[in-house]
């Protein structure tokens, strides 16, 4: 795509952005509201969802639960009766839940899959017909994964397996969508300040504002890139890794241990 033919069709489009009730979702739709885009914004918490609708004349709530099929057909309609068809779509909603051993919560790993990445997919399908629809040259999906897979993480087993499989997934659907001229941009952030990384209990390096996170996105997107990883020190940091599996292991052991005391043994209790 052309300089000219990206700034005409990143200008004033219809986005609709999921997990929009906090954290990245929100200040991304509060930013392209702001930019001068027609805003669609979804999650669970419609108080939330109300509260942007007040930010921005431009940002309409649509409340679904991406786990229920229902819930998103009626989106769609919805979508369907104020525009003709959908722009842009940016697959932000997640959750992450982390795996405690030597005794997890082995449903986790399938709550997770089930919003993460099932959840995921069943907005895609109500998407797609929307974004054929779309008015511009080059309709747009936007993936949000995670740079977790760029290294193994102590007790992210389910939340890192779940970005893996929707890289993988996305990476494929745009090769699939290339003939009918829609884009697919896989964005990858590194820990960024949300509710979601509020309630980690290790060190988090290069930590980013929200805010500034998603200007870094919309900003990044806007070239429709296959994929975006940011920010890049972190990127360096964990691609690093993979050449010293050995040493990222004991160095990411030393983490968790500093943090959270090992479980005591009934054999540490008698000693
Ligand atoms: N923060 C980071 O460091 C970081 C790093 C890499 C990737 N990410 C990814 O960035 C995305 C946004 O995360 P965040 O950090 O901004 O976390 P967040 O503040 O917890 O936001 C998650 C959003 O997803 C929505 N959501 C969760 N389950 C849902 C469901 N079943 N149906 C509909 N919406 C649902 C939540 O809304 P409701 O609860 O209202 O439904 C919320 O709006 C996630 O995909 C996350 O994996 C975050």
């Amino acid at each position: 795509m052309t300089q000219t033919e990206a700034a005409r069709s990143n200008a004033g489009k219809v986005i609709w952005v999921t997990g929009a009730s906090s954290g990245l979702g929100r200040s991304l739709a509060l930013a392209l509201a702001a930019q001068g885009h027609q805003v669609i914004a979804s999650a669970r918490n419609e108080e939330s969802l109300l509260s942007l609708e007040k930010h921005s004349p431009s940002i309409i709530a649509l409340p679904c639960d991406i786990t229920d099929e229902n819930s998103l057909q009626s989106v769609q309609s919805k979508i369907s009766s104020h525009f003709k068809g959908l722009d842009q779509v940016i697959l932000n909603a997640g959750n992450c839940e982390y795996l405690e051993f030597p005794d997890p919560d082995w449903a986790a790993i399938r709550r997770v899959m089930e919003v993460n990445y099932f959840g995921t997919i069943n907005c895609l399908q109500i998407a797609l017909p929307l974004l054929r629809q779309s008015t511009i040259a080059r309709p747009h999906i936007v993936a949000i994964a995670s740079q977790v897979t760029n290294a193994p993480f102590a007790k992210a087993e389910a939340y890192g397996a779940s970005k893996a499989a929707l890289q993988y997934f996305f990476n494929s659907l745009r090769i699939d969508l290339a003939p009918e001229n829609i884009d697919v941009s896989v964005v990858n952030p590194g820990f960024v300040d949300t509710p979601l990384t509020r309630k980690n209990d290790f060190d988090m390096p290069f930590l980013m504002n929200v805010d500034d996170a998603a200007q870094r996105i919309i900003k990044q997107i806007s070239s429709r890139p296959r994929s975006y990883s940011f920010p890049k020190r972190l990127q360096a940091l964990l691609l690093t890794s993979r050449l010293m599996p050995g040493i990222w292991q004991k160095m990411v052991s030393r983490e968790i241990s500093r943090v959270a005391p090992k479980t005591q043994t009934s054999q540490d209790i008698e000693q």
